[in-house]
């Protein structure tokens, strides 16, 4: 459901086709291209560089698959260049090389835009970033959208300690309650690693999982996952609001049974409570809009 579907797009010559999603994908460009836009109109006036960062490209198009057809979007880096006022930097980094030559296109397109494409893992190439500007006089939008589990936590730390970065992050729910597996023994060392490394910290074990009521037929006392779906996102929540001064509620994007798949997320890393209430406020106000 989540997957990518294979690239026909490169066989006919169109290097910018790339399909995944459904339509939490329409509703989430919707909510980012609404924040760029209010963000560069908000600090047009004040002495900052202002930034655009996508750690997860893509390829500056979309197609989404609903309700058997497909439809063609801008997708978050084409988005991103097209906000009025512009950014003075907009930053894309993707780790799949085939998406890259798109993304060429795309800075081709925009030859007269400062536009920084970086092959590699988002989470070392925003660790490099966060000490590349100097953030007394850079603003930025970061825009996290995995496919799963990839943003590890220390990345999530070192954009907090920025103080300067604005983050839209749409956090792999149904992700996290696939490898949360619903019997604490067929958790695996490596899906336990990657939860870990998501959330920063163990203790959702604690949190998720409690001793079963019943010996299991060896005589061993289990434990079975006792969070309930609002419980988990909660922790998320908590998690979040651990490390950034400011998160908004998640705007939370449900499968057609009402399972959730994504949670929408902002979080402002500028502790000043001027600059992060405004922050909140724009984007409760786009998310609201939908
Ligand atoms: C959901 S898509 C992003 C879509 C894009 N935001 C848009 O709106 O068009 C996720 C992208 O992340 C890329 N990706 C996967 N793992 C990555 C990683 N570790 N670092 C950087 N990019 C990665 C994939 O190749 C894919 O293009």
């Amino acid at each position: 459901m989540l997957e990518e579907t294979a690239c026909s797009g490169e066989m006919n010559g169109l290097k910018d086709r790339h399909s995944f999603g459904g339509a939490w994908t329409l509703l989430k460009l919707a909510v980012l291209e609404n924040y760029l836009s209010a963000f560069t109109v908000a600090l047009k006036n004040q002495n900052f560089r202002l930034v655009y960062v996508d750690a997860f490209a893509g390829t500056g198009r979309c197609d989404v698959k609903m309700a058997g057809s497909t439809t063609t979007v801008d997708g978050s880096a084409r988005i991103a260049l097209q906000v009025n006022p512009p950014f003075d930097h907009c930053c894309f980094m993707e780790l799949a090389p085939k998406k890259l030559a798109a993304l060429q296109s795309l800075a081709t397109e925009y030859s007269d835009r400062s536009i920084e494409i970086i092959h590699g893992d988002a989470n070392s190439a925003l660790r490099d970033l966060c000490g590349k500007f100097d953030w007394r006089n850079t603003r930025a939008v970061l825009f996290l959208d995995p496919y799963g589990l990839h943003v590890e936590w220390a990345t999530l730390q070192a954009i907090a300690d920025t103080k300067a970065i604005d983050v839209w992050y749409l956090f792999p729910y149904s992700g996290l309650y696939r490898q949360a597996a619903k019997k604490a023994e067929n958790i695996d060392p490596e899906k336990e690693a990657a939860i870990t490394r998501i959330l920063g910290t163990d203790d959702w074990r604690k949190k998720f999982y409690e001793p079963e009521k019943q010996l299991s037929i060896f005589g061993d006392e289990g434990e079975t996952r006792a969070a309930s779906h609002s419980q988990m996102l909660k922790y998320v929540s908590e998690r979040l609001k651990g490390v950034f001064p400011a998160v908004s509620e998640p705007k939370i994007f449900c499968q057609s049974t009402g399972a959730p798949l994504f949670a929408l997320y902002f979080a402002a890393s500028n502790p000043s409570p001027r600059a992060f209430g405004l922050a909140i406020k724009i984007a409760k106000g786009v998310i609201n809009a939908l």
